[in-house]
């Protein structure tokens, strides 16, 4: 339960989070869009491709005006590595404009803008010559975030450098989901280690030529067990080190923030992990409120800046989604006031798009987009109760 008008401290950053090829459309140079048209009847390839996603690349200042009517103070999105290099080396100055002109508009209608530069979609040309399992890659990658931060840096108020490198390295390499479809543990533990010096590479180069706060984004799941058994116990902390610490002590030096996506908790039970079936979202994920006060609180002993950078449920009818923001956000009050130092809520996501391999059925949107009538913005009723929210800082 939530109690009776919390409030939030006054500089708190309110925000939406997105990123550049679920919205964007047309992303034609990058591993994704490759992987999406090459389908041709294969069944274990996506079903639906992102097209046009929400058109965002033209629509960026409309959906701009919607954050500003959420009373929202920030926004986050991505930036496109194959739109900014489409060539190895070859940097499109117009793919740079376009990025700029998209910060200035975020900025003139009074949003701070929160900048990733790898959102998990890839150049072709990388993707051809081994993606991340290359050990050449976190230098091509600290190149291009140079380059990026040099041209776009004074438009940024922050700069994250890679979303959800776990996610990407099992999704694409041990699971085996996502293009480019490897399953095996070795190179998932590659890319994973590619990311990390890629992020602390990329923190170095940026700082070259720009003085905004670098960090990374990180999913962090929180990991409960049953009674049952000892084991059980030493699995869900194994699991969670590795999910959390394992990989943020690696790049501790090259941090000036902390940016948390958590999105559910798992239980472990019998060695296994087996979520309980209620309250679940669209997606079948597991809604665990505390599990987000537990991550955060695990994240104190940093002593940096967090900002929860994603946080959210598919939800198409938006029967749950209000009082599950309202709910997280009891959690982070209350991380609030033990201290920890979380300094902005982004809700993911602005608008629905385009889900990965799930296609667009997963309604993560405060504002629904209407793809039979020209991806028409529609706000729900939780944007009215989110923007009420923003507007003074307060859950009431
Ligand atoms: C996160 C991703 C984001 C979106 C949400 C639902 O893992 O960073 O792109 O797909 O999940």
């Amino acid at each position: 339960m939530y109690t009776i008008n919390m409030d939030f401290p006054k500089d708190f950053i309110w925000g939406t989070a997105t990123s550049a090829h679920q919205t964007e459309g047309n992303n034609t140079n990058s591993d994704w869009w490759k992987w999406e048209v090459e389908k041709d009847g294969r069944r274990d390839l996506p079903l639906e491709s992102s097209g046009q996603a929400c058109d965002s690349y033209n629509r960026y200042s409309e959906d701009f005006e919607l954050c500003k009517q959420l009373n929202t103070n920030a926004v986050r999105l991505s930036i496109e590595w194959a739109r900014i290099e489409p060539r190895r080396g070859m940097y499109d100055t117009k793919a740079l404009e376009h990025y700029k002109k998209v910060l200035k508009t975020a900025k003139e209608k009074g949003l701070k803008t929160f900048v990733t530069f790898h959102h998990f979609t890839n150049p072709t040309w990388l993707a051809e010559t081994g993606g991340w399992l290359n050990f050449k890659t976190p230098g091509l990658f600290a190149k291009f975030a140079k380059k990026s931060a040099e041209t776009l840096g004074e438009y940024c108020d922050t700069i994250a450098t890679i979303n959800e490198p776990q996610v990407y390295a099992s999704m694409s390499y041990l699971v085996g989901t996502w293009p480019p479809q490897k399953k095996s543990l070795l190179w998932a533990l590659i890319v994973q280690i590619n990311m990390i010096r890629a992020h602390n590479a990329a923190y170095k180069k940026i700082k070259e030529v720009c003085n905004k706060p670098v960090g990374i984004v990180k999913n962090i799941s929180w990991y409960e067990y049953s009674s049952f058994t000892v084991l059980d116990k030493v699995i869900a902390k194994t699991l969670y080190y590795f999910n959390s610490h394992s990989f943020l002590k690696r790049i501790r030096k090259n941090l000036d923030f902390i940016g948390l996506n958590y999105y559910f908790t798992n239980r472990v039970v019998k060695l296994r992990i087996r979520n309980p079936d209620n309250p679940v979202n669209d997606l079948g994920w597991w809604i665990n409120y505390d599990g987000l006060y537990k991550v955060l609180m695990s994240l104190k002993k940093y002593d940096l800046p967090i900002f929860i950078t994603e946080n959210g449920l598919a939800d198409s009818h938006d029967r749950q989604r209000t009082d599950f923001i309202k709910k997280m956000l009891t959690q982070v009050h209350a991380a609030l006031s033990h201290g920890v130092k979380i300094k902005g809520y982004f809700y993911w996501s602005l608008l629905d798009n385009y889900e990965w391999h799930h296609g667009f059925w997963p309604r993560f949107g405060l504002i629904e987009v209407d793809r039979e009538n020209g991806l028409k913005r529609i706000p729900r009723k939780s944007f009215y109760d989110y923007a009420e929210i923003c507007k003074n800082g307060i859950v009431k």
